[in-house]
């Protein structure tokens, strides 16, 4: 029997500039058409040089803040969850922690590409476990578009940066959103499909070298929909089923929004009408460990979701790693 783990506040951020399809026409043979039925995707928010990950993460927490009615220093711990830091090092985690004055406090980055704030949830999950006082700052947060090759139409399209952020505390404090329950998948013998390959210790660097493709996303389309659509509904279902609950008990289904066709052949699986899927992929794109933070906050902010609902979060990235957790408001 795990200890109650809650959010108590959440908050997001999106860069100031957006790009429309039609913006994306002018730099890659692409359209509007093509784009909109393949993706859903009509528009993205790109950010500009003044606007790397800590940036974004640091307005989104402070976001999340101000709405559990908490200042910095009332936090315990700092988790990001992101595939588009800031550097290699230090991390966005301690770059933000300083960001926020908080000297000290424990911050470390967690890499589970879209999956990320997940991943992030349930490791909060765990030490609010642990530490039942803990007051930790959950970000996912992304500057994709830093990782994308424009020269490359099939991925160029799909990403957009920005963050959402949650603060998750334990029975020492509680909030007002349940963490009922959360649980995390990977499976790295598929991980070729989705790749940033450049600059890590098997695709090294070298001084003065030109910077190829092999330094950006480079992925399979075709094949990781498909993973997407399967990983995303099973973890759905055994979420549901450990607590006895099915598809129909949950009032709101929050998906990782990469592409609404993959959303739509989720909601399918599941046997779910699309009016109890949250969809904001229209506007956002695939802002990939920020897609669900800021999809959560979206869907509490505009009234979609009340006191009372049930609501399925449910992740699938790079790695691939895919995610679920169970939320009671
Ligand atoms: O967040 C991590 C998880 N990521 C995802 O979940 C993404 C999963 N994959 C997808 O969403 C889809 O596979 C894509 C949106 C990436 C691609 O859609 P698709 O229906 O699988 O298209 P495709 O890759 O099969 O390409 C179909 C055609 C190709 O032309 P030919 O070879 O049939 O002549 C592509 O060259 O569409 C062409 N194409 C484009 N045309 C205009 C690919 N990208 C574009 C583009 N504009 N941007």
């Amino acid at each position: 029997m795990s200890s109650p783990c809650f959010i108590s506040g959440l908050g997001l951020h999106l860069p100031r500039t957006t790009m429309t399809n039609a913006d994306l026409e002018r730099i890659v043979d692409t359209s509007d058409e093509w784009i909109v039925t393949r993706t859903g995707i009509k528009a993205r928010h790109f950010a500009q040089d003044d606007e790397p990950c800590s940036v974004l993460a640091y307005n989104a927490a402070c976001k999340a803040l101000e709405n559990a009615g908490l200042a910095p220093q009332d936090l315990t711990h700092i988790f990001v969850g992101t595939c588009s830091g800031d550097y290699n090092l230090p991390t966005t985690a301690c770059l933000l922690q300083d960001m926020l004055g908080l000297k000290g406090l424990p911050a470390f980055d967690l890499a589970a590409a879209c999956s990320g704030f997940l991943y992030g949830l349930e490791t909060a999950r765990a030490f609010t476990s642990l530490y039942p006082d803990a007051r930790i700052l959950v970000v996912g947060s992304e500057v994709v578009t830093a990782r994308v090759n424009f020269e490359d139409r099939t991925t160029c399209v799909l990403f957009g940066d920005g963050a959402g952020a949650a603060v998750v505390t334990g029975s020492g404090n509680p909030g007002r959103i349940k963490v009922v329950d959360a649980m995390l998948k990977a499976d790295g013998s598929v991980g070729g499909l989705l790749t940033i390959h450049g600059g890590g210790s098997a695709c090294k660097p070298r001084l003065g070298q030109t910077i190829g493709p092999e330094y950006f996303v480079q992925m399979n389309g075709r094949d990781v929909f498909k993973h997407a659509v399967r990983c995303m509904a099973e973890i759905s279902g055994t979420i549901l089923e450990r607590n006895g609950l099915t598809a129909g008990d949950i009032d709101l289904i929050i998906p990782h929004q990469a592409n609404i066709r993959i959303i739509e052949a989720i909601a399918k699986k599941l046997d779910v009408d699309m009016e109890k899927v949250f969809v904001n992929v229209d506007r956002i794109g695939n802002t990939s460990a920020a897609s669900i933070p800021i999809a959560l906050t979206e869907a509490v902010s505009t009234g979609r979701i009340q006191p009372g609902m049930k609501v399925l979060l449910s992740a699938f990235g790079g790695g691939f790693t895919w995610a679920s957790a169970l939320l009671q408001f």
